[in-house]
């Protein structure tokens, strides 16, 4: 055996729903298509005192349940290769009882030094596990790489983030550490790299030049489910705005890079961040609205208000809605505005980049003469993947009259090809060492403290006020008076939920 022959991969928290829902099928799913070493073992860890067998008994449950791919035939091998260990997360004692797990396992399967924690466990553990792993050696890499993934958020502001960097960094190097940004694994987030930087057409017109504003929204349609007490703490900006959507952003922005090298993918996704206009405390009410979705009868049944949430305070000013506009100060996007915006029981799941072009300088035709541009380019993040080109053409018929029409591709047109989730994307990537898809220290830190005067006003529970929207619709109107150009509005996918149906069509 050589150090570096085959993988331990530690999973802390290995009893909660994630390491359930994402990383074991996802693991399973590398483990059958043979990306997976050969000689690898999957430990988990956990508060729970339960048995190797009861592990693996539920892990193949939760891989038939969650079923990443459509290949059950190697569940019972996969799950032999399954431990279990528990462990008190904020004992360092019980790290010399992992450290002697974890170098059993090698001696018994022959596995060398390379290793992956992943910690899928409460926010709160990110500074102490890493501190305790290293404490007794565990990161340690001269019998192989060590790597840390941490799932977010990384931290709950500007200065627990910092605060969070420099644990983790005292004992492990930043090359050691991946955190996953699950966004940046979905095929189209990195596709919108491909679009811009593969197609000459569109490049020459991603500027101020042709951009009159571009928009981005991340609707979802379900409520917080069963994680109100850990979204009470979080809200939308800190959930969805922090992380997904600022990457989203930066993506559509960036600057192209001298090559696909991670680094260089990711120096010109920091620059983006970097540029961001800072927002002034004075100005937050002006290009912020926050929102919480209220209870509302769709089709007779009642959807419960968020504050009538499993774990929500019945007085809760958590925003269940955010919208932003703000500026990126380079040469490239100099006055273009940003609107974002990404709320719980809108209508329908939806994530799309949409770049509004100016309109032309002159309408010579008649018919449809509102200000709004007729090219839009809409980049359908999911689901029904895609790109939608809108521009006008000439009616049929006397006259020069305009109507809008679509040139609409559909992803899946593309290959009958398996589509890789985002975790099995991620986890494979992390396991290669490559860190594209990563969020680097500096990219998080860039983004609270862009965030940091909006998160400090919204604690104010009356400086900007928090809008009720009934569950269902698009969020308080008020978004709408966020677009600079008032003969323009937010695109709406699809109308508020009709009749017939819990979800509106897209
Ligand atoms: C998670 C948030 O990071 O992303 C959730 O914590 C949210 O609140 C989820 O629902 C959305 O992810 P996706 O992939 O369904 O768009």
């Amino acid at each position: 055996m050589t150090s570096d022959e085959g993988l331990i991969y530690v999973i802390f928290g290995a009893s909660g729903d994630l390491t359930k829902r994402k990383l074991v099928p996802a693991l399973y799913s590398l483990f059958i298509q043979r990306l997976l070493p050969e000689k690898f073992a999957l430990l988990g860890v956990s508060r729970s005192a339960i048995s190797n067998e009861e592990f693996r008994e539920g892990m193949k449950s939760a891989i038939l349940e969650f079923k990443e791919i459509d290949d059950a035939s190697g569940i019972g091998e996969f799950a032999q290769k399954l431990y279990y260990h528990p462990i008190q997360f904020d004992e360092v004692s019980t790290y010399q009882a992992l450290k002697e797990q974890i170098e059993t396992l090698r001696a018994d399967l022959q596995i060398g030094g390379k290793t992956i924690y992943y910690l899928s466990t409460p926010p709160s553990l990110y500074g102490i596990i890493p501190q305790h792993l290293a404490a007794v050696g565990l990161q340690n890499q001269a019998d192989g790489w060590k790597r840390l993934i941490i799932e977010k958020p990384f931290g709950y502001d500007l200065e627990s983030a910092l605060k969070l960097k420099d644990q983790l960094l005292k004992d492990w190097a930043e090359e050691q550490l991946f955190r996953i940004d699950h966004y940046l694994g979905k095929e189209t987030v990195q596709n919108l790299l491909v679009t811009r930087f593969s197609n000459g057409m569109f490049e020459p017109l991603w500027n101020r030049n042709y951009v009159h504003h571009v928009e981005i929204t991340s609707a979802e349609s379900l409520g917080v489910e069963k994680r109100g007490g850990y979204y009470e703490s979080s809200g939308a900006l800190r959930d969805m705005v922090q992380n997904h959507l600022l990457q989203v952003v930066a993506l559509t922005a960036m600057e192209p890079p001298s090559s696909v090298e991670p680094s260089a993918i990711r120096n010109e996704i920091l620059k983006v961040l970097q540029s961001l206009r800072p927002i002034r405390r004075e100005e937050v009410q002006h290009i912020s609205i926050r929102g919480q979705y209220l209870s509302s009868t769709i089709k007779g049944k009642t959807i419960p208000g968020y504050r009538e949430e499993e774990g929500v305070a019945p007085g809760s000013f958590t925003e269940t809605f955010a919208a932003l506009k703000f500026y990126i100060d380079n040469w490239r996007w100099g006055g273009v505005p940003f609107y974002i915006r990404t709320g719980k029981r809108l209508p329908t799941r939806v994530t799309e980049v949409v770049i509004h072009f100016k309109p032309t300088p002159h309408f010579l035709f008649s018919g449809d003469r509102s200000h709004q541009s007729h090219n839009q380019l809409v980049i359908r993040i999911q689901p029904d993947e895609g790109i939608l080109l809108k521009f006008g053409m000439k009616t049929p018929g006397a006259g020069f009259e305009v109507q809008n029409v679509n040139m609409d591709f559909h992803y899946n047109e593309l290959s009958h090809q398996r589509v890789p989730s985002a975790y099995e994307r991620l986890i494979f990537d992390s396991i290669k060492g490559d860190a594209t898809l990563f969020a680097r220290t500096e990219e998080v830190m860039e983004s609270w403290k862009f965030l940091t005067p909006v998160l400090e006003a919204w604690k104010n529970e009356h400086e900007v006020p928090l809008f009720g929207y009934p569950a269902g619709t698009w969020g308080p109107h008020e978004a709408d008076d966020l677009i600079e150009d008032k003969m323009m509005t937010w695109r709406y996918p699809c109308k508020n939920l009709s009749d017939d149906g819990i979800f509106c069509e897209l």
